[in-house]
């Protein structure tokens, strides 16, 4: 037996547990771990075999295959039904390439998938909401609660297992018998709520109680469905009713039968108004604790403190429901103050320090009849005071009104800020000590998998800021901030971000959703092929849409980005119809297929040279902006046709590409290689997508970028678009000695500029707090905003490449990464001591690798013509004795997925 590797227990498609998943043929993958002391060397998977274990019955089934695919490879048996749990387990054959015989590894742990309500006919539940209709949905809308008792028939029999499979309009939280069902937060989460709504299936069976009268209740508020969304005041119920509405359906198998007792949300179920006044994502949520009733969400419920009203039942939605492979929000961690301010105006303020998305919580006070306490959330301070200005219409404040009564551990319940600081009004008493309070951080609970590391303190805050930038912006979907009256799935912000974030975290569930609701939104008739600038799109429901490059370019680019990392085709296959819909007919054209230059484009939005009041006035043309990402869609496309074997969309989208980028030489570059608008975006641009058309004009093009950036004295000026890329074209320009200047710069603009303002998190312009400390007067300036942070992308594949390559700057000595891949876990760690450059790396069995060393400076622009050193699975060091003192090319490690 092969006791080198173990196959980890298969993971089921990219859902994070296999409960309640969607799928009746879900495709299974698994990683090896390696028991010993050493990764084997060259260790390859040469065939699987999988064993289920169906239903009550004890009937093991094997499959034999052969081959090396050991991500999400077909599920090989009947597909599940509705309801079915399974348990699956694997063992592979391999070998070491130098071992003569394969033998097969240990079986690997169990795992069990349950499969969800995978039809309609599934539901007999209806969505039912208040007989009572809402006053005035132009106001906000008030959270309510649904109730039904109900005792188990027939009594005796002991319950096997209790499912509650659950979704709302809204955002829901559920109780049975009084305790929470489950740790999801702003559940069903948001989706296109049109074409897609999410629902959740949660374990009850300890919840339920035998022979006796259970309570079941479900507490809804606004949430995405009926809050105010969108800037300039926004709307409310964009999705056109004020109805909030639950779906719910508990079903319980009993032990002596197969057969499940089902309590279906109908009309026979109740409404009562909540203590919850209002509660939207923008304004925060206000709680009257005077018209709490304690026993609402239990059997014992005292209806004489509140008189419940009839349910009414709505129509099924149009909406397709979905058990989503995205993992839900939840509360992540706990974080207590760092301190207590009191400002010059003598304001209570608590400082986090950090800037964070979540809500606070209060351990516990009495309130007061009547007090009200008022907890307003900003992520800076100006002049010692809380700086609400940058939030715009938003409110962030929560409001609780007393009753007398204790408050313990109470924390809104259906909306969530973005703050590092909180003012307390109305506390009663005396001050409040740090101990009263805790920040609850909440997102979208996506598994870590990749990290960064080196020897320069500031770069490694700059990480930890990208971290924390993302964590605040990956709530249900993909946001551009977390904080002001936007909160929205922009996404252009997207699409420069996306390669960074599924290197942090594992975004493939989370984003393969979004990506369903963008192509179901973008595939809509009146849209005429131009996709959504925000996802789910309340911006532009009514009306036409504007088409966009670099936003509208996220239809090819982020399924490209999920495909690399994750190796699905399916997201590929998913998305075809609405990348080839926005090339073929969405983007409006000229003669030469470029974009027709007289349509309006957001181009390097916030360049810092553009003013605060117009950020798209950048120094970069914005049509070649688009026309350039134009082209290099366009290639994207033509390499994900081959991958799902469109071999014929393949050459017509790579001719394309050709085409286009000849076009825009001929449009934009001039014979000697300079080009139009001579900024560091419009040049970092064309070298990365390979837009030059000779190596001349290449070499004029990295000594222009070289001259542009020493005369600003290493200062930024690129916006959204130019600052993902100028790195990386000065790197493969061999200049990385360059990027480094810029990057170690602190004078605004720069990456480490913020940090010396304090920053915690990723900012939306350079300069959100000027030098002199005060906060930027532009509309557009928010302190969490993840797309200046694409440069963590640079930081992790060009990993080990930051050298001391010019006297007279401080260098790194070492660097050192980790990526969690579908294969299992990529190291890469490098030093410099005493000039001799060593690097260790590890490579996971069933992988190969193709390592790049530092090579002499070389300007052979982007024509992938780097040469290395394939290696498989294994530990393997290398070592270069001397560094010249010259520029060199960073080393690489370039992780291969087979399939
Ligand atoms: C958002 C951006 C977005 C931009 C495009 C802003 O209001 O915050 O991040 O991409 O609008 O117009």
């Amino acid at each position: 037996m092969d006791r080198l590797v173990v196959p980890s227990a298969p993971q089921f498609e990219h859902h994070e547990t296999g409960f309640g998943i969607g799928h009746a043929s879900p495709r299974l993958s698994w990683t090896f771990t390696t028991p010993g002391v050493r990764i084997p060397n060259s260790w390859t998977q040469s065939a699987y075999e999988l064993q289920i274990i169906r239903g009550s019955q004890y009937h093991e089934q094997t499959h034999h295959v052969p081959g090396e695919q050991a991500v999400l490879v077909p599920w090989p048996w009947e597909p599940l039904r509705s309801r079915e749990i399974a348990r699956v387990r694997v063992r592979c054959y391999g070998k070491e390439v130098a071992a003569l015989n394969e033998s097969a590894t240990k079986w690997s742990e169990w795992s069990t998938v349950e499969a969800g309500l995978l039809h309609q006919d599934d539901w007999q539940a209806a969505f039912i909401t208040s007989s009572q209709r809402v006053p005035d949905p132009t106001t906000s809308v008030s959270p309510i609660r649904f109730r039904k008792r109900f005792q188990l028939t027939p009594k005796s029999s002991p319950i096997l297992r209790a499912r509650l499979y659950i979704t709302a309009l809204g955002v829901y939280h559920a109780y049975l018998n009084g305790k929470r069902v489950g740790n999801h937060c702003m559940a069903p989460g948001w989706t296109a709520y049109d074409h897609r709504l999410n629902y959740q299936a949660f374990d009850v069976t300890d919840l339920i109680q035998d022979n006796e009268e259970n309570a079941l209740t479900v507490e809804v508020g606004p949430g995405w469905y009926a809050s105010r969304l969108g800037f300039n005041g926004g709307k409310r119920c964009c999705y056109g009713s004020p109805d909030l509405a639950i779906l719910a359906q508990l079903e319980v198998s009993a032990e002596d039968s197969e057969a499940s007792w089902v309590l279906p949300s109908n009309d026979t179920w109740e409404c009562l108004p909540s203590a919850i006044q209002s509660s939207e994502i923008y304004d925060g949520e206000v709680y009257d604790m005077r018209l709490e009733n304690q026993t609402w969400s239990t059997a014992n419920y005292d209806t004489q403190q509140s008189t419940p009203v009839a349910t009414r039942v709505l129509p099924w939605p149009q909406a397709k429901l979905i058990s989503p492979n995205a993992p839900p929000v939840r509360v992540v961690q706990e974080l207590p103050p760092a301190s207590i301010l009191v400002s010059p105006s003598g304001k209570v303020i608590l400082d986090f320090g950090q800037n964070l998305v979540g809500k606070l919580r209060i351990r516990s006070t009495v309130l007061p009849q009547d007090q009200q306490l008022t907890l307003t959330h900003a992520e800076v301070l100006e002049d010692g005071e809380l700086c609400t200005r940058p939030l715009r219409t938003a409110k962030c404040r929560d409001i609780v009104l007393g009753s007398g009564e204790g408050l313990s551990n109470w924390t809104p319940a259906f909306t969530f800020h973005g703050f590092r600081y909180v003012q307390v009004d109305g506390w009663p008493g005396v001050q409040p000590s740090i101990d009263d309070f805790v920040a609850l951080v909440m997102h979208t609970d996506m598994p870590r998998r990749g990290w960064f590391a080196c020897s320069n303190s500031h770069i490694n805050s700059l990480h930890s800021n990208i971290v924390w930038g993302m964590r605040g912006n990956f709530v249900s979907v993909p946001t551009d901030c977390p904080q002001r009256d936007e909160r929205l799935g922009w996404t252009g912000d997207l699409q420069v971000f996306a390669n960074s974030a599924a290197y942090l975290y594992n975004t493939t569930g989370m984003l393969f959703e979004w990506l369903q609701d963008l192509s179901a939104e973008h595939l809509e008739d009146h849209r005429r092929g131009i996709p959504p600038l925000v996802v789910p799109d309340v911006l532009q429901k009514a009306g036409g849409s504007l088409a966009q490059a670099v936003w509208g370019d996220a239809v090819v680019v982020v399924p490209d980005v999920l495909h690399l990392y994750s190796a699905d085709t399916n997201i590929v296959r998913g998305q075809y119809d609405s990348m080839r819909v926005w090339l073929d007919f969405g983007i409006p054209r000229s003669p030469d297929g470029l974009w027709d230059p007289d349509r309006w484009q957001l181009g390097d939005w916030l360049d810092p040279t553009a003013p605060p009041d117009n950020p798209r006035d950048s120094r970069t043309d914005s049509v070649l902006v688009a026309d350039a990402y134009l082209a290099h869609i366009t290639a994207t496309l033509a390499k994900m046709c081959e991958a799902i074997g469109e071999t014929a969309d393949a050459t017509r989208y790579a001719a394309d590409a050709q085409r286009l980028k000849s076009a825009f030489a001929d449009k934009y570059i001039s014979p000697q290689g300079n080009i139009m608008s001579n900024t560091q975006t419009a040049i970092s641009l064309a070298i990365c997508f390979s837009l030059y058309r000779d190596i001349d004009q290449k070499r004029t093009a990295a000594a222009s970028l070289s001259r542009l950036i020493r005369r600003s004295n290493f200062a930024l000026s690129t916006g959204f678009v130019g600052t993902k890329f100028i790195t990386q074209a000065l790197t493969i320009t061999g200049q990385p000695p360059l990027a480094y200047r810029m990057l170690l710069s602190k004078k605004c603009p720069s990456w480490l500029y913020p940090l010396t303002q304090g920053a915690t998190t990723i900012w939306e312009r350079w300069d959100s707090i000027r030098p002199d400390g005060s906060v930027n007067t532009g509309e557009m300036t928010s302190f969490n905003h993840y797309a200046l942070g694409s440069i963590a992308n640079w930081l992790h594949t060009s990993v080990g490449g930051i050298a001391p390559l010019e006297p007279g700057w401080k260098a790194l000595q070492w660097a050192e990464t980790r990526f969690n891949g579908p294969y299992g876990v990529v190291k890469c760690r490098w030093e410099v001591n005493d000039g001799e450059f060593h690097m260790v790396v590890h490579i996971p069995p069933n992988t190969r690798a193709l390592v790049i060393l530092p090579v002499e400076q070389h300007i052979e622009v982007g024509d992938e013509d780097e040469t290395g050193t394939w290696v498989g699975s294994g530990v393997h060091e290398f070592r270069l004795p001397s560094l010249t003192n010259k520029a060199f090319l960073l080393p690489h490690l370039i992780g291969r997925y087979r399939r």
